[in-house]
């Protein structure tokens, strides 16, 4: 399957109609790429859409889990109210001082908190009402954060989920998926049929579920 879901000219296209990224962005985009698996960034459009998100939803507390060098949680923070606050959680320490120098060049230090650690034991210790959170860590254990974090969020808050679509794998017959397609799958299965949120299956970039509580 195709990695990714548009051509690369439509991708173009649209970065080019979009609000170019900030220079700290467009710097940290760059450096990310010379260095490391620029895939697993979220880049000009998503994060231009969950920058987007965050300005509508004017989260107070924002909870990130996978932070990579800090380009999503970036973009996450531009709608935080007043006082508000963002937490990130990764696994590794490798990128921790990269992810921490760009937050500081985007001024938000004060904002953003970075915890090392595996997200199933961090979450339990972070006692917010997250008004949105970005599922975007290991594969496999999407479900599990997703039950994890669930009491946290209030009622009317957003639980968002990236590489849904696993570079389309997920519509494959099951025999042919790997292991993390039929995770994702699996996902948006529970999701689709929880009462307790609505939903939105979004085909941008690999794929954004973006669940909405109505009920605890
Ligand atoms: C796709 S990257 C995140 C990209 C980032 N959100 C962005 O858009 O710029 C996934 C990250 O999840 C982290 N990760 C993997 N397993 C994890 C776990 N069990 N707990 C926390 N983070 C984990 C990896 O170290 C990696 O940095």
């Amino acid at each position: 399957m195709a990695h990714t879901l548009v051509s690369e000219e439509i991708e173009k296209y649209s970065e080019s109609f979009t609000t170019p990224e900030t220079d700290v962005l467009a710097a940290l985009n760059r450096s990310t790429s010379t260095r490391h698996d620029a895939r697993m960034l979220s880049g000009h459009i998503q994060g231009a859409l969950l920058q987007m998100l965050s300005h509508m939803i004017k989260p107070k507390y924002v909870l990130e889990l996978g932070t990579f060098t800090g380009y999503s949680a970036i973009c996450l923070a531009q709608g935080l109210q007043q006082g508000g606050h963002l937490h990130t959680i990764d696994v590794s320490n490798e990128l921790t001082g990269m992810a921490a120098s760009y937050i500081a060049d985007a001024g938000l230090t004060s904002a953003i908190t970075q915890h090392i650690g595996k997200a199933a034991d961090i979450i339990p210790t972070l006692d917010y009402p997250f008004n949105l959170v970005f599922i975007d860590a290991d594969k496999g254990n999407y479900s599990l954060y997703y039950d994890l974090v669930f009491e946290k969020v209030p009622v009317g808050g957003y639980i968002v989920a990236d590489n849904v679509l696993f570079h389309g794998e997920v519509i494959l017959p099951t025999e042919e998926q790997g292991k993390a397609a039929r995770s994702m799958h699996a996902y948006n299965q529970k999701i689709a049929t929880d009462p307790r949120v609505e939903q939105l299956l979004l085909p941008v970039r690999d794929g954004l579920m973006i669940a909405r509580k109505v009920s605890n």
